[in-house]
């Protein structure tokens, strides 16, 4: 993931670009550049590393201009090199940043070698620029020549595009990749991220799927997907809102809970085309997936659960033998290493202790390679793995878990996918029924915090319970873990998950008026035999908490208390279902009076054995 910044004004525009970068070195770390378009023509800087060695650039060499643009990068398509750093040029005049992933990079780079251009580059960004270079030629129209070659262009994409000539202006466009416009005072800026400019402005235009945008110091025109002009509305920024900032919520927790949807988006973001993941995600080097014949998933606490999870998707999508372990229990064990085995670590901060230990410990054992699941990018565990795939949560205060796990549950399922099509054992068919599935996540997840208040007041039922008992089968297994694990860490009520069909193999015996069950119902291929355990709960008089769908036919009657979850595709369950464990245990810990957002004993961050 990439960010990008652009501006047009009165004053030089150096300063504005580098602080922008600044803000959004979140989103990619590796390098950066900026280039300035002035009356000698358009100059650049590139550097290696992060944002402060482009700005010691500056500092020894400045750049003046009042139209420029900047990037900074996580490297896709080649090395973190200066020369593959953006922004990218096509001769002296022409320059891009860009992000996303161009998909048909290879066979327009060999069209455009034809047609003479050389490349300095390994990345795909370098063939959009080439290509708007060539549409230069027959069209003398800079905004028509972007659109024109934009036909070309499969994948996803944001850019910004500056061209030394008479008009003073910038082109900027998005198609899967998010961008915004910052409207000043005879100034305009494009960013991928209003957090970029707010420095400069608090007046935001989202831009559409689609749109192309040509941005002057007196205004800014957006042509939508079909080319026709478009008035967007100015968003003010909450200046209020920030990562640090709870906003209108109690607790961190909460504001978490709710950014869900959000955060899930942007997990998805440049990972997934209209009908396939796009493998480049995992970085550089996408090779692995296809030699993949067995997979090793290490992580601990809610990290750990999402992987559980992943094993049900990893065997059932890819039919690959996949173990998941604690890192606690990994570290200290001898381990035998089928052939071609994945390592895949799960870490929300990349700092867990055991983890670490694990992935050090795992580099000795001849793993085909280790992929790290994480949402820090600066963390040790993503410097010390070969592969990283970013969650994009954003920054998680709360100690309980909450979006770092719904984004992980993204990511490896992404992941899954990922294998699986490579392993050849999806169907391009079933492969784009899944990617369309996820991309309806954002919305489901929506609907199902919709159920926050009717979750709330079956909280108080909660209030002077000492012990709870959670039920899943299959994937919901490690979700009814994972419900289990909340309500314990934030209320303290003493909690514990069993596969349903191990119920009349000893918890049984548990099951009183005083004992509730908590249970996720999916609409799925277990419905029958989960019911069944349900009666042999209700036949011991057991309160029931019943999370399901309208399709599975449930409803309040004595002693079952009934919450509706949104119908979903099967593969999505697993992700959709935590929403309302998340919100129990939260009005859980409310109603108890408990410290929610740094539970006793707990830390955010397990750094130590
Ligand atoms: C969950 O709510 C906890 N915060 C805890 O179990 C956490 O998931 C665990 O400590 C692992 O942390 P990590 O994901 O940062 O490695």
């Amino acid at each position: 993931m990439c960010g990008i910044v652009g501006a047009i004004a009165q004053r030089n525009v150096a300063k504005i670009l580098l602080e922008g970068l600044s803000r959004l070195e979140y989103r990619g770390y590796d390098s950066s550049g900026v280039a300035i378009n002035n009356e000698v023509g358009v100059r650049a800087h590139r550097a290696v590393g992060k944002v402060q060695a482009l700005k010691n650039k500056f500092e020894a060499t400045p750049l003046d201009g009042k139209i420029g643009i900047a990037h900074t990068r996580w490297a896709t398509h080649g090395k973190p090199t200066e020369n593959n750093a953006h922004p990218h040029f096509s001769g002296d005049d022409l320059a891009i940043v860009h992000n996303g992933i161009i998909e048909n990079h290879e066979k327009l780079r060999t069209r455009l070698k034809e047609q003479g251009y050389v490349f300095k580059s390994e990345t795909d960004t370098e063939v959009i620029v080439h290509l708007i270079h060539y549409e230069l030629r027959d069209e003398s129209d800079f905004l028509l020549a972007v659109k024109n070659a934009l036909k070309y262009l499969e994948g996803a994409f944001a850019i910004a595009v500056t061209l030394n000539d008479q008009n003073h202006r910038l082109v900027a466009a998005r198609k899967g990749s998010p961008l915004v416009v910052g409207v000043g005072i005879e100034e305009n800026f494009v960013a991928s991220d209003q957090l970029a400019l707010l420095h400069v402005t608090d007046q935001f235009v989202f831009l559409e799927e689609g749109d192309v945008v040509e941005v002057t110091r007196d205004g800014v025109t957006i042509f939508d997907s079909k080319d026709v002009i478009q008035e967007r509305p100015v968003h003010v920024f909450n200046h209020n809102v920030d990562a640090t900032d709870k906003g209108e919520f109690r607790h961190y927790m909460m504001k978490e809970i709710y950014e869900q949807p959000k955060v899930i988006a942007a997990c998805l973001e440049g990972r997934i085309s209209d009908n396939k993941v796009l493998t480049d995600c995992f970085g550089v080097d996408s090779s692995f997936l296809k030699s993949v014949e067995n997979v090793h998933i290490i992580a601990c606490g809610t990290s750990y659960h999402a992987g559980m999870v992943a094993k049900y998707w990893i065997e059932d999508l890819a039919n690959l033998p996949c173990t998941v372990e604690v890192a606690s229990e990994y570290r200290y064990r001898k381990v035998a290493v089928p052939k071609d085995t994945l390592f895949l670590t799960l870490s929300q901060s990349g700092e867990t202790a055991d983890t670490l230990a694990a992935l050090r410990k795992a580099k000795e054992l001849g793993y085909l390679t280790s992929l790290a699941i994480c949402n820090v990018p600066s963390s040790t565990l993503v410097r010390e793995s070969a592969l990283t795939l970013l969650t994009n949560a954003g920054a998680e205060i709360g100690v309980a878990s909450t979006k770092a796990f719904t984004t992980q549950l993204t990511a490896l399922l992404i992941t899954s996918i990922a294998i699986a099509s490579e392993k050849e054992a999806l169907s391009a068919i079933k492969e784009a029924e899944l990617v369309n599935s996820m991309r309806s996540l954002p919305a489901h997840i929506d609907e199902a915090l919709k159920q926050d208040v009717a979750i709330k007041k079956v909280s108080d039922r909660f209030a002077n319970k000492h012990n709870a008992l959670f039920l899943g089968r299959g994937p919901m297994f490690p979700i009814a873990l994972e419900g289990s694990l909340k309500l314990k860490e934030i209320s303290y009520i003493h909690a514990e998950a069993y596969p349903a069909g191990e119920l009349k193999h000893g918890p049984l015996a548990l099951v009183d008026e005083d004992m509730p069950i908590i249970t996720m119902v999916p609409h799925n291929s277990m419905l029958d035999k989960l019911k069944s355990n349900l009666q042999e709960v209700a036949a011991r008089g057991g309160e029931l908490y019943v999370f399901a769908d309208k399709d599975a036919e449930l409803q309040n009657t004595e002693g079952v208390i009934f919450t509706e979850v949104p119908k979903v595709d099967e593969i999505l369950e697993p992700i959709v279902h935590t929403i309302p464990l998340q919100l129990l245990s939260y009005h859980v810990a409310v109603v108890k009076g408990t410290d929610v957002d740094q539970p006793r004993n707990l830390a955010k961050s397990v750094t130590v054995e």
